[in-house]
């Protein structure tokens, strides 16, 4: 049995308890001001009833929760506070319906008094429980978001660092080494096109000007080296694209 399943069963398990718990709080707490004998003792059964359960669906919680962390009791930070609630509430819930379990028919009133006290009290820290156990879940989540847009950060420069050596290679000459321009040709960094536009100089090349490049780069080298140019001009600048000029200058074959 692997991990996933223990933290599927921990986190399905974990769920009946808070309801139930708050569940059987407020069947007590209706019960206790109604005259209607029969109704009343209906509410207290229910409330006792989902006690039970909740008790119960809280021993797998436990018991997965267990498996989970390796016995470790307390463990640190999130998972810390986690369980500085769960022990507490699961142990004052647990004692409290065993209690009522064995005084039945002895439950006085004040009794009642003092258990929905303490089940209130168990709620509210099985809910503590609950709040950090999400925490937990949040920040493995977190975690898991940041290595991905990290990947994607390290495709992205190897893509452009890939446009680079296809830029040197072919048009470095005219272009210059960083594309900022030489007596040649313009510079391509402060030039803002788009994407098309770039494909569509690079493949018919520009009358008179610029060779075409249609039989030596494929449509994937021009999409790397589009990568490149953009990665020239991203930054502080925030100017306004210039228009695309009109591309009747462009060869047509
Ligand atoms: C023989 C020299 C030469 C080579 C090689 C060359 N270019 Fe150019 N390129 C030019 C000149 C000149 C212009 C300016 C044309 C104009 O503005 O009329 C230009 C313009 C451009 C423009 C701007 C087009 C526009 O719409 O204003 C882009 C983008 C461009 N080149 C990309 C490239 C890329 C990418 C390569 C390599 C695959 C390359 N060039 C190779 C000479 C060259």
């Amino acid at each position: 049995m692997n991990a996933m399943f223990w933290q599927r069963l921990h986190g399905g398990s974990t769920h009946f308890p808070i309801v139930l718990l708050l569940a059987s709080v407020a069947f007590d707490f209706m019960a206790r001001p109604l005259r209607d004998l029969s109704l009343r003792r209906g509410l207290h059964a229910a409330g006792l009833g989902s006690a039970i359960v909740g008790v119960l669906g809280g021993c797998g919680a436990v018991v997965s929760g267990l498996v989970m962390t390796g016995g470790h009791i307390l463990g640190d930070g999130q998972e810390k506070m986690h369980h500085l609630f769960v022990w507490p509430a699961f142990s004052l819930a647990f004692a409290l319906v065993a209690w009522r379990l064995s005084r039945r028919e002895k439950f006085s009133p004040r009794y009642l008094g003092l258990y929905l006290a303490g089940m209130s009290t168990a709620s509210a820290l099985v809910m503590g429980a609950g709040y950090w156990g999400g925490e937990m879940l949040l920040g493995a989540e977190t975690e898991t978001d940041s290595a991905s847009a990290l990947d994607s950060a390290v495709d992205e420069n190897a893509l452009v660092s890939r446009g680079h050596e296809l830029f040197l290679m072919n048009c470095a000459h005219c272009h210059g080494g960083d594309a900022r321009g030489t007596a040649e040709a313009p510079n391509l960094a402060t030039r803002h096109r788009s994407d098309a536009r770039i494909a569509s100089v690079v493949k018919n090349g520009i009358k008179g000007q610029m060779p075409r490049f249609n039989q030596k780069l494929h449509d994937e080298d021009v999409r790397v080296l589009i990568h490149f140019l953009r990665s020239l001009n991203r930054g502080p600048s925030g100017s306004p694209q210039e228009r695309d000029a009109p591309d009747e200058e462009t060869q047509r074959s």
